[in-house]
């Protein structure tokens, strides 16, 4: 069953797993990893960069001119780590423009599964928690995938800006993915 759950010491294996599978060729959309010179998921340095994460979840943290606080989740199936959703609490001019609310990706051995429809559902609901109406989410234009991802989840599109695709999801209707 596909669950997000706040980023846990317990899945470092799997996720360690994962991100040796992204491997430096697919991005991991939603990780907040790119913020990290160096991504070290060993039993040692795990510790400092999933309390970097979690601590972007609260409004007291001080941010960069520019960033906006974030929580992010990860995708989990059982105790296994599947993938990374990012919920973004505001928009700065450019996440309006391209970025969107919500960002995520699923390990390159679990995509096809349903696993980023129903994470993009439940995360949905977390940002209904967090207070917003409608969430933005956007992928690139030739991005099957992640489109129909989208779509599946009650995206209604708005329009195409530099080759991104904008769709807004309200927070309060119930998506095709949700469970
Ligand atoms: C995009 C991504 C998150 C989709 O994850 P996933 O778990 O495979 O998605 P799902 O299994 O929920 O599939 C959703 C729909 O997209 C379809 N789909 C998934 N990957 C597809 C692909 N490469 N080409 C065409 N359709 C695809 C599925 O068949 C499904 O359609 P259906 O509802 O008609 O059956 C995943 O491919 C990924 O991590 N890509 C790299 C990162 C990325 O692009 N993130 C999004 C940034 S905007």
């Amino acid at each position: 069953m596909t669950t997000l759950v706040t980023p846990d010491l317990d899945l470092r294996a799997s996720w360690a797993e994962a991100v040796e599978e992204f491997g430096e060729r697919d991005f991991m959309h939603g990780s907040g990893l790119w913020d990290f010179d160096v991504v070290d998921v060993s039993p040692e340095g795990a510790p400092a960069l999933i309390a970097a994460l979690l601590a972007q979840a609260d409004p007291a943290t001080p941010l960069p001119e520019g960033r906006v606080h974030c929580t992010y989740f990860w995708i989990t199936d059982g105790d296994e780590f599947v993938g990374y959703l990012a919920l973004r609490h505001s928009l700065t001019p450019w996440l309006l423009e391209e970025g969107g609310h919500i960002g995520y990706s699923v390990r390159p051995s679990r995509r096809r599964e349903g696993h980023a429809t129903r994470a993009l559902a439940l995360g949905v609901r977390r940002a209904a928690d967090l207070g917003l109406d409608r969430v933005l989410v956007t992928c690139d234009d030739d991005n099957d995938g992640s489109r129909l991802t989208i779509e599946r989840c009650g995206g209604v599109f708005e329009d195409a800006r530099n080759g991104k695709l904008r769709y807004w999801i309200d927070t309060g209707a119930p998506a095709a993915g949700d469970e």
